[in-house]
């Protein structure tokens, strides 16, 4: 049986204030480059996407993981130059969880106070179940 696929989406078009760069593309890279290194630890099943605005843009960077019959979280506030190893931790930790369900103490480093969403699979999957009766 095939693995279900993990997904990362990072927000290319989040900008630090007063400036007009955006880190995300350079983020995105990056994490695709330490997540191919660390793929013996993280498993080689994570798709890392660019995606424009996750609604968190006043604490950019913004990354989200999802995966199917998971809990799918937002992180904010990720700094390309000092987050990769969190955010490749924190891939390990949730391809290993049943439901993606942990507290923030359990997640790796800066993740710990940086989660700006955490929503539970069951919520996905009864929206996602709804049948239109006419
Ligand atoms: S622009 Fe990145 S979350 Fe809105």
């Amino acid at each position: 049986m095939a693995e279900d696929t993990h997904r990362i989406f990072v927000c290319t078009t989040c900008r630090h204030q007063g400036s007009d760069c955006r880190p995300g593309f350079e983020l995105m890279k990056k994490l695709q480059d330490a997540l191919a290194v660390a793929a013996p630890l993280t498993g080689a099943s994570f798709e890392v996407s660019g995606i424009a605005c996750m609604a968190g843009c006043s604490r950019p960077c913004t990354v989200a993981y999802r995966a199917s019959g998971k809990a799918t979280y937002l992180f904010g506030d990720i700094d390309p130059d000092e987050d990769i190893d969190d955010l490749v931790a924190f891939a390990a930790q949730y391809r290993g969880l049943e439901d993606g369900w942990c507290s923030s103490p359990t997640r790796p480093g800066k993740l710990r106070r940086t989660t700006l969403a955490r929503i539970p699979a069951a919520m996905i999957a009864s929206e996602s179940s709804k049948v239109n009766v006419s």
